[in-house]
Order: C-alpha cells, then sequence, then structure tokens
C-alpha cells in the first residue's frame, strides 16, 4: 500500500487540489484510499464534511508529526494507497512524511517562488539520499497551468527542472473552476452539475490522466523495488 506525500514548502502550491484529485480518482479506479490530513487548516477534512459518504475513502483529520506513523500502521490492513496532504511550510512532519513515503510529488505552479517550494523538498530528497542512502522517489507535478498559453514563466521552470533531472509529470493540472468548485460543493467531479460547471469534461479527463500517470510512476517504482529486493516484495505480498 503505497504512501504518497504531497509536499511543497511555499503555501498555496496547490497540494490541496492534487490530493484531493488523486485520492477520488484512485477511489473511481476501484481502490481504497485514506487521506491523512495533516494540514492544520484542515481543507481535505472541510470537503470531507460537507461531501456525502463515499465508499472506499477514509479521512483522518488532525494529523500530526507524532501520530502519522500509527495512523498508516492502523489503516494499512484497509488500505490501497495512501495520500498525505501537509501545510505549506518547512518543518519536522515533512521530514517524517518524505521519509515514510514511497513516492513524493511536489506540485508547482508556473512562477519562480512557488519552484523555490518546491526545489527546498527537492533538496531534501536528494540529501536523504546521497547522505542517509534512502531514495525516494519523486516528481513534481506543475499546477494551475492556463489551458490557453504556456507562459514564460512556466518555460523557465519546465527547463531549470529539465536541467536538475527532476521527474516532471507529463499530465500538469490546469487551471480549472471545477477543481476549485469542489472544495465549495463537495462530492467529485462526477457528481458535480455538468449544466452549471463549465469545462466539467476537461477536468475530469485531466484528472484521470494525471493520476494514472501517478500509478504508472508507483508501479514502475515498485516493479524496480521487488527485482532487486525479491525476498521483500514476497515479505510485502504476504
Ligand atoms: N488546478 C486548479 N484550478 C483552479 N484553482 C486551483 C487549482 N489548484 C489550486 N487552485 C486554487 O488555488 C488555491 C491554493 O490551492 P491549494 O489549497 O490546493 O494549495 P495548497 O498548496 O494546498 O495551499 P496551502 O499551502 O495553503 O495548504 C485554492 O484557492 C485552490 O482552489
Ligand atoms: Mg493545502
Amino acid at each position: 500500500m503505497p504512501v504518497i506525500t504531497f509536499a511543497n514548502t511555499k503555501g498555496g502550491a496547490g497540494k490541496t487540489t492534487a490530493v484531493l484529485l488523486l485520492a477520488t480518482e484512485l477511489v473511481r479506479m476501484g481502490n481504497r484510499v485514506t487521506i491523512l490530513d495533516a494540514d492544520p487548516q484542515n481543507w481535505i477534512s472541510r470537503w470531507h464534511d460537507i461531501s456525502a459518504p463515499m465508499a472506499n475513502l477514509k479521512v483522518i483529520s488532525y494529523v500530526t508529526q507524532a501520530s502519522l506513523e500509527r495512523h498508516l500502521d492502523d489503516h494499512r490492513a484497509t488500505t490501497d494507497y495512501f495520500v498525505i496532504d501537509l501545510p505549506g511550510a518547512r518543518s519536522p512532519l515533512l521530514s517524517k512524511a518524505i521519509g515514510l513515503s514511497d513516492h513524493v510529488l511536489i506540485p508547482i505552479q508556473g512562477c519562480a517562488m512557488d519552484a523555490q517550494g518546491g526545489a527546498h523538498v527537492i533538496e531534501l530528497l536528494q540529501y536523504l539520499e546521497t547522505k542517509v542512502g534512502i531514495k525516494i522517489p519523486h516528481s513534481v507535478v506543475l499546477t494551475r497551468v492556463n489551458s490557453m498559453v504556456t507562459t514564460r514563466a512556466l518555460l523557465a521552470v519546465k527547463g531549470l527542472l529539465a536541467q536538475r533531472n527532476v521527474d516532471v509529470l507529463e499530465t500538469p493540472i490546469i487551471e480549472r473552476s471545477a477543481f476549485r468548485d469542489l472544495f465549495d460543493c463537495g462530492g467529485t467531479l462526477y457528481t458535480m452539475d455538468a449544466n452549471r460547471i463549465s469545462n466539467l469534461d476537461k477536468a475530469r479527463e485531466n484528472a484521470r490522466f494525471y493520476a494514472e500517470e501517478v500509478v504508472k510512476r508507483i508501479v514502475k517504482n515498485q516493479t524496480a523495488l521487488s527485482a532487486a529486493h525479491p525476498a521483500a516484495s514476497r515479505f510485502v505480498a504476504a
């Protein structure tokens, strides 16, 4: 049961939106998903409170550095994917969540400040790999991307990430009112009224492609891991 953490030390990068889209898509694909809401602003928990009960989706609120590992242990047997939403800050909670993750996703909007918040996370991941010998796969997901124009700032951010050999998802999360409205209306992209929300079909397609790409990354990493450590994978399968 992979643990996926969303991290960017700059606030407002699009973490919570990316968490919700991934989690709800994973459920739609037939998985049991547990979201660990470790952001004191509780956006995911508030969304959950106003949404109709959803089979196969659990949201754990008020997750802290001290309780994170216990929540993972408590729900491991009934979860296919854990998704962790973090606050936008550098903290011991960030390091702890990253250390417990199978994949870290770093949402970055096409702007320099956001990229810097993402770079903090990437530096932490590189430190863990070179100094501590812990390699945690990670990818950047570009967020709030304009569907019509590619801005110069976005191109600059993409260039910087390519220079540093950072994996970037091919599917960016586009700026869509549907993604914003989820937090006001509750539910999912599939319970929204297509007559009232513009481009809902495009939003659904975007969320699906993004989640499929994340799943592909995780399956690839796990296959590589079990090839390198067959005994460990037998243990996990048991
Ligand atoms: N793809 C998108 N389309 C439209 N609006 C978006 C999109 N992504 C994020 N937003 C909006 O941008 C704002 C910040 O997004 P979000 O809350 O997801 O960021 P965050 O990184 O979780 O922020 P924080 O660091 O405060 O937790 C919110 O108002 C959200 O509705
Ligand atoms: Mg958030």
